[in-house]
């Protein structure tokens, strides 16, 4: 079977709720993907940053596998012995005492969603169903009914209603917005640090540290989903450790699972979280011990080789030679750590071409808002591979540039 026999049975059964790139992969190993016809690729996606140890990492692996044939699945109705050191590594590494274990981003989003609403009704002591969550404009958190609602992206809603109440949207990275925004019955500030699906929008520095603030004295809670942003991709453990800044609450994804399995978590104090009883939330495979047990290891993995470091180092060298590509169809290049979104002139490109064209040339990459392709390479990617991504961008640009 080729390569089309597979696109064409995928259309036919798959709803088409994605537009994927043509190419059908069957293979990965560190940073690199093949096809079915034996074709080899750079991810410079990896799985919309979900892969940040590179495909298939050996040491992850050998867990995964060790812990399948101990025991996968138990549910929370029992103890486990894999979910509280997975948890103590977790809140050790960020500063958090305690955390709910999910399976998808959008559920860890949907948690702290719950968390803070229980916190406002409370301790904030907001009137019952009157609690309010400001949240920035073009945010992405998530697919569920619920984070759909917040978003301020129309066809992400469109049809779907009725939607759920109790956002109020502001300007990312506008902290008098916020201020402006906050009655006695907010509950919580939800943001991303770095915007990703809006195409890497990093905002003015000092802005984090400012929000900080204001949460602080408003008495609201501080959330941020750093389900792309957390685990090193940025350059640091944390988006929110390069404003030394400590937030009320962070959601974790993507990377967190090794890019091997899902698993979601939502990190927060004691006093916050111990709001939550028997009862309140959960997941029947929320925290199993085959996720603990990969996104443990993963954590370790990241801490004993310094990858936030090593993305903040390479990160700075591709930030140095994407900002040096002098081409009429670039229009910006944003991003942080081993992150970046490079936005083109919508008269002249659509990032999807150049993805087409870079697909072509042995690199992958994905476009989001039509004029911008995103970078997120592993983290553990080398900078001779690092440059092979870099080059073909480069040629894709001068080939685009002719045609
Ligand atoms: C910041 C952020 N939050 C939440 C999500 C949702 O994660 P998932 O697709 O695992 O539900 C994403 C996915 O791209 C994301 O970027």
């Amino acid at each position: 079977m080729n390569a089309q026999d597979y696109i064409d049975r995928e259309d036919r059964v798959c709803a088409p709720t994605y537009h994927p790139l043509p190419v059908v992969l069957c293979k990965g190993k560190g940073s690199w993907v093949w096809d079915v016809e034996g074709n080899k690729y750079l991810d410079m996606m990896t799985a919309y940053s979900a892969i940040s140890f590179g495909h298939c990492n050996e040491r992850l692996t050998k867990v995964l596998i060790n812990q399948a044939q101990k025991v996968a699945v138990t549910s929370r109705a029992f103890y486990s012995d894999q979910l509280a050191p997975f948890l103590e590594k977790a809140c050790a590494l960020s500063g958090f005492d305690m955390g709910i274990t999910m399976n998808s981003g959008a559920e860890g989003v949907e948690t702290a969603i719950k968390v803070v609403r229980r916190w406002g009704y409370e301790v904030k002591r907001i009137p019952t169903d009157k609690a309010e969550i400001i949240v920035a404009k073009n945010n992405f958190h998530g697919r569920t009914t619920t984070i759909i609602s917040c978003s301020s992206e129309l066809e992400y809603q469109r049809d779907f209603g009725p939607l759920t109440p109790g956002f109020k949207s502001i300007a990312f990275g506008d902290a008098q917005a916020l201020e402006d925004a906050i009655t006695p019955h907010t509950c919580a500030f939800l943001v991303e640090p770095i915007q990703g699906e809006a195409g890497i929008i990093v905002p003015p520095e000092g802005w984090l540290k400012e929000v900080r603030r204001i949460c602080t004295e408003k008495n609201v809670l501080l959330i941020l989903d750093e389900v792309q942003s957390g685990l090193g991709r940025t350059g640091k453990m944390f988006a929110f450790q390069h404003e030394n800044i400590m937030p009320d609450g962070i959601i974790l994804g993507k990377g967190l699972g090794g890019g091997i399995l899902p698993i979601s978590l939502f990190l927060s104090r004691k006093d916050i979280l111990s709001l939550m009883g028997p009862g309140s939330h959960g997941s029947t495979f929320g925290g199993n011990p085959l996720a603990c047990a990969v996104a443990h290891e993963a954590l370790c993995l990241l801490e004993e080789e310094h990858l936030d470091e090593r993305a903040a180092e390479l990160g700075a060298y591709m930030k140095e030679r994407l900002c040096s590509i002098s081409s009429p169809l670039i229009k910006e290049v944003r991003g942080k750590g081993l992150w970046y979104g490079v936005d083109f002139h919508k008269h002249l490109i659509t990032a999807w071409e150049v993805c087409k064209r870079m697909l072509a040339k042995g690199v992958l990459s994905k476009d989001t808002h039509k004029s911008v392709v995103r970078f997120a390479p592993p983290l553990t990617i080398t900078r001779e591979e690092l440059d092979f991504g870099l080059d073909t961008f480069e040629a894709t640009l001068r080939d685009l540039e002719k045609s």
